[in-house]
C-alpha cells in the first residue's frame, strides 16, 4: 500500500500508526498497530476518533493485514469485527461495506488495498469541498460556534465542520470561535483548541452550559457542527450536545448547519428516532482521564446516564452542508439527501 499521511492516522513504509487523542494536547504519543485486536483498542478507548478517521483507521488496517498475506475467512472476520466497535458514526460502516465488497473479488487483495487508498484520498477531497461550500456562508467577523472535535484531527484531510471554519478563515479572515468544551470526553476543550491554535485561528473556550448565555448576549453569529449520521429526512446524530444547541440557536434565531460529507449520509435511515446512539461509561462522567492520569470526582459508584450522542431534529438545521453542495429545508423535505444515494 502506498504511503498515506494525516494529522493522526499513518501508513508510512508498511506501518500503520494512530496518534493517540486521548493524550493530546499535552502529549503526542503515536501507536503502531499491526492487529485486529490492537485496532479494536484503540477505537473503543477514543485513542482514534472522529467519525471518518474510524472508517479510515479500520480500513488501513484491513488493507495491512491483506497485504501481510491475511486468508479471506480472517480478513472478512476482520471487517465484521471492526464495524461492530462503535455504533452511531456511518462512515465506518461505509468504509467497511466498500472493503466486504472488494473481498469478493478474485484478487482481493488488489483491491482490498486500492479501496482503502481510495477510501483515505477520497475523505481530503470530501473535506476541502466542504469547506470551500461552508466558508462561503461565513463572513469575516463572525463568532462562530462549535462542539466536539471536528477537524483534521477527525478526518484525513481538513476536517468536516472545522475545516469549514478553517477556509473562512484564510478567505475572509477575521473569525472567532467558540469552542465549546465537550464534556464528557472534552474533545473541544483538548482537541478543537489544540488545531486552532495550530492554525492560529482566534478562539475561546467555554463550558458547554455557557453557550445559552453567550447567544443572549448576541455573541455568536452562527453555529457550525459535525454529524456522525445524517438520517434521510435530516435529522442527525452527533456529539451529546449538538441538540441543546440546535434548540437554542432556534429561540435565539441563530443559523445552525451541519456539515459532514456523502459518507457520513445514511439514507437506509429513514429519521433520528432510527439511529443507535452508543452508551458509554460510566467512568466518563463519574470523573474524568488524559495525559495527567485520572480524577473520580462523583461516589464511586454513582448512576450514571452517558449516551455519547443525540439526535438534532432536521426542523432545527438551517442548512446541510455536504461535499456536493448547501441544501436548505425545502430541498430536504424535497428528497435532495435520498436523491444523492
Ligand atoms: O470523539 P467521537 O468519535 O466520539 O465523536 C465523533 C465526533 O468527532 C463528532 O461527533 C463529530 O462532530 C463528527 S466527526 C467529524
Amino acid at each position: 500500500m502506498q504511503n498515506l499521511i494525516a494529522s493522526s492516522l499513518k501508513y508510512e513504509n508498511g506501518t500503520l500508526n494512530v496518534l493517540d487523542q486521548y493524550l493530546l494536547p499535552h502529549q503526542q504519543v503515536w501507536h503502531e498497530c499491526h492487529s485486529v485486536e490492537t485496532m479494536k483498542e484503540l477505537i473503543v478507548s477514543l485513542k482514534i476518533r472522529g467519525a471518518p478517521l474510524i472508517g479510515l483507521g479500520a480500513s488501513l488496517l484491513v488493507a495491512h493485514l491483506a497485504e501481510q498475506g491475511a486468508t479471506k475467512a480472517a480478513l472478512g472476520a476482520a471487517i465484521n469485527e471492526l464495524e461492530a466497535t462503535r455504533p452511531t458514526a456511518v462512515n465506518l460502516m461505509h468504509c467497511m461495506a466498500a472493503l466486504r465488497k472488494a473481498l469478493k473479488q478474485s484478487d482481493f487483495v488488489t483491491n482490498i488495498v486500492a479501496t482503502a487508498e481510495r477510501l483515505f484520498i477520497e475523505d481530503i477531497e470530501l473535506c476541502e469541498r466542504m469547506a470551500t461550500r461552508g466558508a462561503e456562508l461565513i463572513n469575516s467577523g463572525d463568532n462562530i460556534l462549535t462542539h466536539c472535535n471536528t477537524g483534521a484531527l477527525a478526518t484525513a484531510g481538513i476536517g468536516t465542520a472545522l475545516g469549514v471554519i478553517y477556509k473562512a478563515q484564510q478567505q475572509h479572515g477575521n473569525i472567532h470561535v467558540w469552542v465549546d468544551e465537550t464534556r464528557p470526553l472534552l474533545q473541544g476543550g483538548r482537541l478543537t483548541a489544540f488545531e486552532l491554535e495550530r492554525w492560529q485561528v482566534p478562539y475561546t473556550l467555554i463550558c458547554d452550559n455557557m453557550a445559552a448565555s453567550l447567544m443572549a448576549a448576541g455573541r455568536v453569529d452562527k453555529i457550525v457542527v459535525g454529524a456522525d449520521r445524517i438520517a434521510a429526512n435530516g435529522d442527525f446524530a452527533n456529539k451529546v450536545g449538538t441538540y441543546n444547541l440546535a434548540v437554542l440557536a432556534h429561540f435565539h434565531d441563530i443559523p445552525f448547519y451541519v456539515v459532514a460529507p456523502l459518507t457520513t449520509l445514511d439514507t437506509q435511515t429513514t429519521c433520528g428516532s432510527d439511529i443507535a446512539i452508543e452508551q458509554r461509561s460510566s467512568a466518563e462522567v463519574r470523573g474524568v482521564s488524559g495525559s495527567f492520569g485520572t480524577a473520580l470526582w462523583a461516589p464511586t459508584h454513582a448512576n450514571v446516564y452517558n449516551p455519547a450522542f443525540d439526535v438534532t431534529p432536521a426542523k432545527l438545521v438551517t442548512a446541510w452542508v455536504l461535499d456536493t453542495g448547501v441544501y436548505d429545508k425545502n430541498d430536504v423535505e424535497s428528497g435532495a439527501l435520498t436523491a444523492l444515494k
